[in-house]
């Protein structure tokens, strides 16, 4: 795929086997939460295409909601911290939370995130994420819902960037870094 760059970027993921663990994803929140109402948060900016593919193929009355934390600038290592940056428009309080991130790396994010929620007084508090990267995992996450695993290499597509560039590729793919 031509991105106007000298990067090179190999496909790891194709589009079609994206689109087809979404769809299951999507059918088992469907029946993990029958005859309830979540709320569906994407975590910005990563986790948007994510969020937009799946919160199509989730058959339950869905609120949306946004939220973006600070992880790591623009190199490829986690700060220990998150902050805050963009809140959510509305209150958890009460509500059954599904939050959808693009890729848990070391755990620092989700872990805070989720923490955060549960302390915002979120019913419960499911994760959802596209990849799962084990082996940089610094913070033990349960992840509700994995779309695929991936190896310890700079994943980028799908809505995950290096330097803010490539969320738009319809595909994962590994940065040849
Ligand atoms: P954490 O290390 O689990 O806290 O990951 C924090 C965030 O870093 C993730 O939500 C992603 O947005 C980003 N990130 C982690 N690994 C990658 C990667 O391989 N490519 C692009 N972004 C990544
Ligand atoms: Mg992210």
């Amino acid at each position: 795929m031509q991105n106007n760059t000298q990067d090179k970027i190999e496909v790891l993921i194709p589009e079609e086997d994206i689109i087809k663990r979404v769809q299951e994803i999507g059918e088992q929140i469907t029946k993990d939460y029958a005859g309830k109402k979540i709320k569906l948060i994407c975590v910005l900016r990563g986790g948007t295409i994510f969020f937009a593919e799946l919160a199509k193929r989730i058959d339950l009355p869905i609120e949306f909601d946004f939220i973006s934390v600070s992880s790591y600038g623009d190199g490829t290592e986690s700060s220990g911290n998150i902050k805050v940056k963009t809140d959510l428009s509305d209150s958890v309080e009460g509500w059954d939370v599904v939050v959808v991130e693009d890729i848990v790396d070391s755990g620092n994010t989700v872990n805070k995130l989720l923490a955060l929620l549960k302390e915002r007084g979120a019913s419960s508090v499911a994760l959802a994420s596209l990849l799962d990267k084990p082996s940089r995992r610094k913070v033990n996450v349960p992840i509700d819902y994995i779309g695929f695993e991936v190896p310890d290499v700079f994943i980028v597509g799908y809505g995950l960037d290096y330097a803010q560039k490539y969320r738009n590729l319809p595909f994962v793919g590994k940065v040849l870094l």
